[in-house]
């Protein structure tokens, strides 16, 4: 199949190269030029496990190709994903712009029958309005041709990414048009073959469906950690109860180590959005918000921990930060908590000596720039640090 990915970051990435791994012919598109100038000649441009080599193994193949030309891409495709970013507006609610400027360009180029796939995390009726600006467009070029807007939400996992492309839980199609959900069942075959993994529903219960898994692994996270500050004021140990209540099969081992709080470009902005939807519809969510707010305050529980065995002054102290990414096994910085821990410890007058095995240049570039006071070290162990673990689980 001829398939165009629009967005290159982490998901249009890592699911580009999948697609195109298994003899698909794919094109990644983006507007940033300097990303995509970099994957023409090989270097990637995110860390992901196995990703770099896959990438270059199947542009060898002639199954993978970077453009910033969207029209060009579109030409011979039969299903263009949208993965562009969602990031938190300013009032909490995700920020459409650039799905909505992606459905504008499809409109404005597409020449042939399209499966129009949200792959995006979008809030519960975005699906409608990809179609409204995509017809929009048509309308304007009067042209009478056909394309479906499908819900395909990415489950995948920073640091495992390619892991979990490649052999998913569950693919989840929301669709009301009978051709896409055969073209989406007929590109997915390859990852479902040990067993069926396919999904199809409607549209808004896809689209519902990520919200609500995020919110899920969030509210465990946060359950957690709540129950970890209850143990430090009983004198339980938070780890064994961990291994105690993770035995129950009902309860599961995964996501309830206690830590700093959950980051990552993913769960702060989806439990935040979903906030915001429910209010939007005139329900409180009350869990919801009280996972966002146990997490909020859990990013600030090191910062105390330091103060009170320290002091406030921590002027001639420095500390060693293991781990800057939100996670191990990838270089995304975005809201890990480190960058909060950071803050607070520099705020008041600590060094800090900074390791990371993917995320330091991240951490340079961009989350810490300019932050004096902050060393990166090219090892975990470097002399006279106190030592701080800043992963959050995510
Ligand atoms: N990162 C994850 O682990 C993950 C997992 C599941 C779902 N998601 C969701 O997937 C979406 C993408 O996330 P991401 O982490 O890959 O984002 P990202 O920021 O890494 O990548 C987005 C890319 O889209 C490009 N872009 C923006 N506007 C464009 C346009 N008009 N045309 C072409 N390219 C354009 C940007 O330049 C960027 O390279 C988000 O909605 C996110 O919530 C992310």
């Amino acid at each position: 199949m001829n398939i165009t990915v629009i967005g290159s970051g982490y998901v249009g990435l890592v699911s580009g190269t999948c697609f195109s791994d298994m003899g698909n012919r794919v094109t990644c598109v983006d507007i940033d030029s300097k990303k995509i100038e970099k994957l023409n000649k090989g270097i990637i441009p995110i860390y992901e496990s196995g990703l770099e080599q896959m990438i270059l193994q199947n542009v060898k193949n002639k199954n993978l190709f970077f453009t910033t030309e969207l029209a060009e891409a579109l030409k011979n495709s039969d299903i263009a994903f949208i993965a562009v970013g969602t990031p938190m507006g300013d009032d909490g609610s995700a920020d459409l712009q650039y799905v909505l400027s992606v459905a504008k360009s499809i409109g404005q180029t597409m020449q042939k029958r399209l499966v129009v796939v949200d792959k995006s995390t979008v809030p519960i009726g975005t699906a409608d309005k990809v179609k409204a600006t995509i017809q929009k467009e048509l309308d304007i070029r009067k042209s009478d041709l056909e394309f479906d807007v499908v819900s395909n939400p990415e489950f995948l996992k920073e640091g495992v990414a390619i892991a979990d492309f490649m052999k998913p839980d569950r693919v989840i199609v929301g669709s009301d048009s009978e051709y896409a959900i055969d073209k989406m069942k007929e590109l997915y075959h390859p990852f479902c073959m040990s067993r069926d993994r396919f999904m199809s529903m409607d549209i808004r219960s896809a689209e519902m469906t990520k919200y609500a898994a995020n919110a899920m692994l969030a509210t465990k996270i946060s359950f957690m950690n709540e129950i970890a500050n209850i143990c430090e004021k009983v004198g339980a140990d938070a780890n064994q109860v961990r291994l105690g209540i993770g035995s129950d099969k009902r309860i599961g081992y995964s996501f309830i180590y206690p830590g700093v709080g959950y980051g990552g470009s993913c769960f702060p902005k989806d439990v935040k959005a979903l906030t915001k939807i429910a209010k939007e519809n005139g329900y409180e969510p009350q869990l919801i918000s009280a996972v966002e707010k146990v997490n909020d305050a859990q990013k600030s529980v090191i910062a105390q921990k330091i103060v009170k065995r320290f002091g406030e002054d921590l002027t001639g102290l420095t500390f060693g930060i293991w781990g800057l990414a939100f996670k191990p096994g990838t270089d995304d910085m975005r809201e890990a908590p480190s960058i909060y821990v950071i803050k607070e410890l520099v705020k008041r007058g600590a060094k800090i000596k900074a390791y990371d095995p993917k995320a330091i240049d991240e951490a340079k570039e961009h989350y810490l720039k300019g932050l004096e006071k902050v060393e990166y070290v090219g090892s975990k162990y470097v002399k006279r640090s106190v030592y701080v673990n800043g992963y959050s689980l995510g």
